[in-house]
């Protein structure tokens, strides 16, 4: 098999678990042939238009997901529930741009890196999905956020725009927010949800780390200004301004400095 044809086989299968599983299996068959010195192709992919998905959870619009407490007990397991949602989404999206982007030349190096990410964010789901049954509750109990798709779909052509807004927005805005989670599920005494999340917290400042060096290495490639171009990229992909406050040192540790991100806000002036 391609490359891209695993990545393929991934965005096909529906089922959380089992798709996580597939994903384990093809970064583990990739890093054994790179260890090997074998090559497997890369292969040009036809990924799906949207990843499939499991019947549960229910998708729906943000506004009509109900809000809960987050203090309390259904509070913390709604909570887990969209941190597994992100996750699963996030193993789709890294073997997306890998499906999707078969046809940009690019080092064997840009592989590694989204692979091990890809094959990272199974593991998350699935810690999230183990959190998640150690409370009675799984991953489908609740609806989720049906939006979570767009991004990929709005830079489906264009990996400038893919690398800038799912790994150096997105991903990025998951360092922002991981911290307070962590203390909410520390407050809460469950010990077990704190090392879940301070697995996934350290892993992620490794995805935002790959997402800014591809970034730069391709506007590098193509004597672009890797600042402004990403300016332009945010506004015209994320209908969204970025929102402080910002975990500045693991965005400073994963390659984004302020003057990416701080332009972007509300009350910048958009200079
Ligand atoms: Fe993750
Ligand atoms: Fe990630």
């Amino acid at each position: 098999m391609t490359l891209t044809e695993m990545a393929v086989e991934v965005l096909t299968c529906a089922d959380g678990r089992e798709k996580t599983a597939l994903s384990h299996r093809h970064a583990a068959r990739w890093f054994e042939a790179r260890d090997a010195g074998e090559e497997i192709e890369i292969g040009i992919g036809a990924p799906p238009d949207f990843p499939a998905r499991p019947e549960r959870p229910e998708l729906r619009d943000p506004r009509d997901v109900p809000k809960r407490k987050p203090g309390s007990p259904e509070g913390r397991i709604a909570l887990l529930h969209a941190v597994a949602h992100i996750e699963l989404n996030a193993v789709d999206l890294h073997w997306d741009l890998i499906a999707r982007f078969g046809h940009v030349p690019m080092p064997p190096g840009f592989y590694d890196d989204w692979v091990r990410a890809a094959d990272e964010e199974s593991k998350h789901f699935n810690l999230m999905a183990d959190c998640l049954e150690a409370k009675g509750s799984f991953y489908g109990a609740l609806p989720a956020h049906a939006g979570m798709w767009r991004a990929a779909s709005d830079t489906a052509e264009d990996i400038f725009g893919r690398l800038a807004v799912v790994p150096m927005v997105l991903e990025a805005r998951g360092l922002d927010v991981t911290p307070g989670m962590i203390a909410l599920f520390t407050k809460a005494g469950d010990a077990g949800a704190v090392d879940a999340l301070e697995t996934i917290y350290a892993e992620e400042v490794g995805h935002v780390a790959y997402g800014s060096k591809w970034f730069h290495f391709l506007c590098g490639r193509d004597n672009r200004d890797p600042k402004p171009l990403f300016h332009d990229l945010v506004r015209r992909y994320f209908h969204s301004t970025l929102k402080p406050p910002f975990n500045d040192e693991k965005r400073a540790e994963a390659g984004l400095p302020p003057d990416f991100y701080w332009p972007l806000t509300e009350d910048s002036d958009h200079s």
